[in-house]
């Protein structure tokens, strides 16, 4: 981890303890912490100011570096037929000019979704940087090679876990679970694992990309990309 970073959450924990713990009434701080990107002008200091893909990779390295755990963890909404949306939590695996990619099963909850209303956005918050991305368009699945591809680079224990996981779906107790693991397991025995066909990745298409920068009292700096016809539109919006 960078030292500025560790400095950073440092000071945000010793600001917590000082400021003394909210009451019953759950009052939440605000943490005036230093954040580097707090005194960058976005848009001065992209290498390239039409691309929004090549402005991701250089903020999801920086988030590499400066986030311990999930980097790559962003929240996936979702909405089915009666337009209820839900969300919840997928770890990125790959993204370039075509979309953004991550895996899950088939016959989840989100996937039923997709399937009734094949539109997403996704949502990342690194922290240690104050910075946001929303990510919105459609959704296709990804091509049968690059799931089985990417499938093939899982640990085995979660080879087997994608197996052995019915996710979303009812059930009764968590030996359940456990069970199937060991038939999957016993299954396979020293065989390759190859990948189930009810799970796959879901490529999300952008045609609306937000950069969100947080600044000093308020003032944050918003990019939003709109795909064109050729390329992209870029222009700034009110915090
Ligand atoms: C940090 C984090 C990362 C997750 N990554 C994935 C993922 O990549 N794919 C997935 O199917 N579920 C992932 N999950 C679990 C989902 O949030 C969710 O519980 C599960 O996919 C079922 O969602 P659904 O019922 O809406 O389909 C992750 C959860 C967390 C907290």
């Amino acid at each position: 981890m960078a030292a500025g970073v560790s400095d950073e959450i440092a000071f945000r924990h010793r600001f917590w303890r000082a400021s003394g713990r909210p009451g019953s009434g759950c009052l939440i701080r605000r943490l005036p912490s230093p954040i580097s990107g707090r005194d960058s002008n976005m848009l001065k200091t992209m290498s390239s100011k039409d691309d929004p893909i090549a402005l991701f990779r250089a903020w999801f390295d920086e988030a590499e570096a400066a986030e311990p755990v999930n980097p790559n963890a962003c929240a996936l909404a979702t909405a089915d037929a009666d337009r209820q949306p839900s969300s919840r939590m997928v770890l990125l695996k790959a993204f370039d000019e075509r979309g953004f990619v991550f895996y899950s099963n088939l016959e989840s909850r989100k996937a039923r979704e997709l399937e009734q209303n094949p539109r997403a956005s996704l949502c990342f918050y690194w922290k240690s940087l104050a910075r946001q991305v929303r990510i919105d368009g459609a959704v296709e699945l990804v091509a049968d090679d690059e799931a089985d591809a990417y499938f093939a680079t899982r640990d085995r224990d979660s080879q087997i876990g994608a197996w052995a996981s019915r996710q979303s779906r009812v059930m009764k107790t968590q030996f359940d679970l456990e069970k199937e693991v060991a038939r999957t397991a016993a299954r396979f025995g020293f065989d390759e694992i190859p990948r189930p066909a009810f799970w796959s990745g879901y490529r999300v298409r952008p045609e609306r990309i937000e950069f969100w920068q947080e600044k000093h009292f308020r003032l944050h700096e918003r990019i939003e990309y709109c795909a064109a016809d050729e390329g992209w539109t870029v222009r700034r919006l009110y915090p």
